[in-house]
């Protein structure tokens, strides 16, 4: 797609709108969607002829965790991007955890500075909290939210003093997200499996009780405040119960590994799989499923959490917990699509709008007049499988090596310029904005049949 183009009608798609998918054409000007029902002979400077794809709005993924600054030999800014091009995702909320960890409004700043020259997609960062940053939190604008490590991961955050949380969440405004591991079980665990080398320990050490325990506390600390509150990367079953009744300020998300994945696949993939949260049951994978489908949980994100193949090949504990998945998230729902499992309306929900919603994304997440032209296109009959080789992301591997999907993103727009093909490959040289966040108009919350609005 040339770069003036002013005007261009994507001609003859199949439109995945919020609660049906309707074939027309879609007229981008300027970046902006100015006519979702534009007839198919509409003037234009160009034409892309869809017939037989589906274009859906790009994912906004709201949990990666993409490593610059500080820890760029498992990934920086672009490469994370171009894995996000490639795979539908046209924005990205990144998380604190990086080397200096982003828990200042300077270190944000610094962040957006190297994405601005390096991110060919959209960019949002968290602040991360820290036990005494409150002050600077109350202060932090124009970001999606904070983040909290009620329980410790990769890198250093951590703050799971009962004192420090209720400052938080009294003393600040933005929306709070946390990952939700009880610190002192996981370390009790962990000492009584003291000299463990078996992977499969892994979801021992990090187990069903440590997720109750942490949302149970982070959920309460946000009603009792009245502060609005998501639940990252809710990995077990158990967990519902905390966001089963509808509320105002409570909304949740689950990661593709823990739909996808459980202890039984540990001899088969061993530390790929090493997560935290970790990977449960099967009987979890299947009522985090039946959450998603039933508006309990509202979100699907990654996590994308690259390390390289051969710090995943120390010997457990040494191995690192995480994994990347941004550039398959899309065609491993597509393909579930494809199944009958699930509609394009309900991907579009969980990994777009919804996110868009929640975060207060402004202008994205639907396919809708006046909304930014952030778009892929989909082509539901084409087979491809994913090898570690042909990954993306600088650690090159995926935990979905070997396996085949139906149901690929094959051209992804950003600002209605084409940023990524599969037969074009990537345009070099465009690079995405940073997204903007109206926390005002939030007013999101659960309900049974999806997200509610203040409207
Ligand atoms: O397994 C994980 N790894 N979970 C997280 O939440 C963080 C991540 C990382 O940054 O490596």
């Amino acid at each position: 797609m040339s770069e003036a183009a002013n005007r261009t009608l994507l001609r003859n798609a199949n439109i995945v709108l919020p609660t049906e998918i309707r074939q027309g054409s879609v007229l981008i000007e300027k970046g902006i969607i100015l006519e979702v029902d534009a007839g198919s002979t509409v003037q234009a400077d160009e034409v892309i002829d869809c017939t037989g794809l589906h274009l859906m709005p790009g994912v906004i993924d709201d949990q990666v965790h993409f490593r610059e600054p500080g820890l760029t030999h498992k990934e920086d800014l672009e490469s994370a991007s171009r894995a996000c091009a490639a795979g539908g995702v046209t924005g990205f909320l990144e998380m604190p955890n990086t080397k200096p960890p982003a828990i200042t409004m300077e270190g944000i700043q610094a962040k957006e500075e190297i994405a601005a020259k390096k991110s060919c997609v959209n960019y949002g960062f968290y602040i991360g909290a820290t036990p005494e940053n409150a002050p600077e939190l109350a202060k932090a604008t124009n970001v999606p939210g904070i983040k909290i490590f009620i329980g410790s991961s990769t890198g250093n955050l951590l703050v799971d003093e009962q004192a420090a949380l209720e400052r938080i969440f009294a003393e600040t405004t933005l929306p709070i997200c946390a990952h939700c591991e009880d610190e002192t079980t996981v370390r009790q665990n962990a000492e009584r499996l003291a000299g463990t080398t078996d992977i499969a320990d892994h979801s021992r050490i990090r187990d069903e009780r440590a997720a109750m325990i942490a949302t149970k506390r982070a959920t309460d600390l946000a009603k009792r405040h009245k502060h609005r509150f998501h639940v990252l990367h809710v990995s077990t079953a158990a967990e519902l119960e905390f966001l089963a009744e509808p509320s105002p300020y409570l909304t949740s998300e689950i990661c593709l590994h823990h739909i996808f994945f459980n202890v039984e696949d540990y001899p088969r993939l061993g530390s790929r799989i090493q997560m935290n949260p970790s990977i449960k049951t099967k009987a979890d994978n299947e009522g985090l499923w039946k959450a998603l489908l039933d508006g309990t949980i509202q979100v699907i994100a990654t996590d994308h959490a690259p390390h390289t193949l051969e710090e995943k090949s120390l010997p457990y504990p040494q191995s690192p917990s995480g994994l990347p998945a941004v550039e398959n998230s899309l065609a491993l729902m597509l393909n579930r699509a494809v199944t009958g499992e699930c509609t394009l309306p309900q991907i579009a929900s969980w990994m777009s709008d919804a996110p868009a919603r929640i975060w207060g994304i402004i202008g994205k997440g639907r396919i809708e007049n006046g909304y930014d032209a952030d778009l892929v296109l989909v082509d539901l009959e084409k087979q491809k499988t994913i090898y570690d080789e042909e990954q993306h992301t600088k650690s090159r591997w995926s935990p979905w090596h070997g396996e085949t999907l139906t149901g690929w993103p094959v051209c992804t727009l950003v600002g209605g310029k084409e940023v990524w093909s599969s037969e074009r490959g990537f345009d070099d040289q465009f690079r995405g904005s940073k997204l903007r966040f109206d926390h005002q108009r939030g007013g999101f919350w659960a309900t049974p049949d999806g997200i509610g609005t203040a409207d």
